[in-house]
């Protein structure tokens, strides 16, 4: 491998940019050429790819976004819009290709790989959603963002003894639900993987007033459904005051965290090395602390599977 390329894709991760920068610099030690291709799997198509210096990757580890642009492109997955991307390959002399992104993006690395491009995934998404680790690139700072939202949300619901749900990211799961919801406190999380009980979310609610509590903060991810539909039901069933917000698109921006500079700083010279040595065909995850890689075919047969139902436990524990 002399010259790879690296590309960010789907929703975009704080983290990543950590991660691009280590690819670059670890390249740089082995005596690789990288090229940013910029716009995700769509840049590929389109020939938008330049060579990316030790000077690119300055000053680019505390921001948040990703300076390689992404997007999703279903183009990509026709013949067609293979052809491309393969002709775009050849023509910059490209031996392999870093992919950091979520499961939709991992699928498309998947895809190049089974066409004879190689390719390394770095999972990153904020919904810690991916199959074979336990953590995805941004989930963290993710989580960090939330939390503080939560928090100021609670002096309001406080002051005015209200009940709040707030709709956090994660179409699929409910992790981003769970984590934010031990951390930042809640008492209810409603999650795709479990059915809604609307009874005892305002038996919980009522228990708790009745101790003297003056606000309450439920979780709901985005993938359960319609916030004003909770919402109404919750009102109707209560009688208490609810009043929603939804997070969105700010919970994938801002600073990364040391956690996911670490992440990302990490499994991009991890990666590098891989390609080095021809190894490709591979996902990085952590799994226990420790820097994993699984080869695509083995991914459906990975044991880890983020939902647990002991953290819902612990939010249910710690709802008193
Ligand atoms: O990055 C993953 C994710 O944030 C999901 O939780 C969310 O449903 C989706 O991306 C939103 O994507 P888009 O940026 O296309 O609106």
């Amino acid at each position: 491998m002399k010259r790879i390329g690296v590309l960010t894709s789907g929703g975009d991760a704080p983290g990543m940019n950590a991660s691009i920068r280590a690819v670059v610099k670890q390249a740089h030690h082995l005596n690789i050429k990288v090229f940013g291709i910029y716009g995700g799997f769509q840049g590929i198509i389109e020939g938008n790819i330049s060579p990316l210096s030790l000077n690119d990757v300055g000053n680019i580890i505390q921001k948040g976004g990703t300076i390689l642009r992404s997007s999703r492109s279903s183009f990509f997955r026709t013949k067609e819009g293979l052809q491309e991307a393969s002709k775009q390959v050849k023509k910059h002399n490209i031996d392999g290709v870093i992919v950091i992104g979520g499961d939709g993006s991992c699928n498309g690395a998947q895809y190049l790989n089974t066409n004879n491009i190689p390719t390394i995934t770095i999972p990153a998404t904020i919904d810690n959603d991916m199959l074979a680790t336990q953590f995805t690139l941004g989930f963290d700072t993710a989580l960090n963002t939330i939390i503080n939202a939560i928090d100021k949300i609670r002096d309001t619901a406080n002051s005015h003894e209200r009940v709040y749900i707030v709709e956090v990211m994660g179409r699929n799961s409910g992790d981003v639900a769970l984590w934010s919801g031990v951390s930042g406190g809640a008492e209810s999380v409603v999650i795709p993987e479990r059915t809604t009980d609307v009874d005892e979310i305002n038996r919980k609610l009522n228990k708790t007033y009745e101790r003297g509590k003056k606000s309450s903060i439920i979780i709901l991810a985005e993938g359960k459904g319609e916030v004003t539909d909770l919402s109404n039901a919750l009102q109707e069933k209560s009688g208490f005051e609810i009043k929603h917000t939804v997070l969105g698109h700010l919970q994938r921006g801002g600073s990364p965290s040391a956690l996911d500079r670490m992440l990302g700083s990490k499994w991009g010279v991890y990666a590098v090395n891989l390609l080095k040595n021809n190894e490709y065909g591979i996902q990085l995850g952590i799994i226990d602390n420790k820097l994993t890689k699984t080869t695509y075919d083995k991914l459906k047969y990975s044991e880890v599977y983020n939902y647990k139902e002991n953290m819902y436990k612990l939010v249910d524990t710690l709802s008193i």
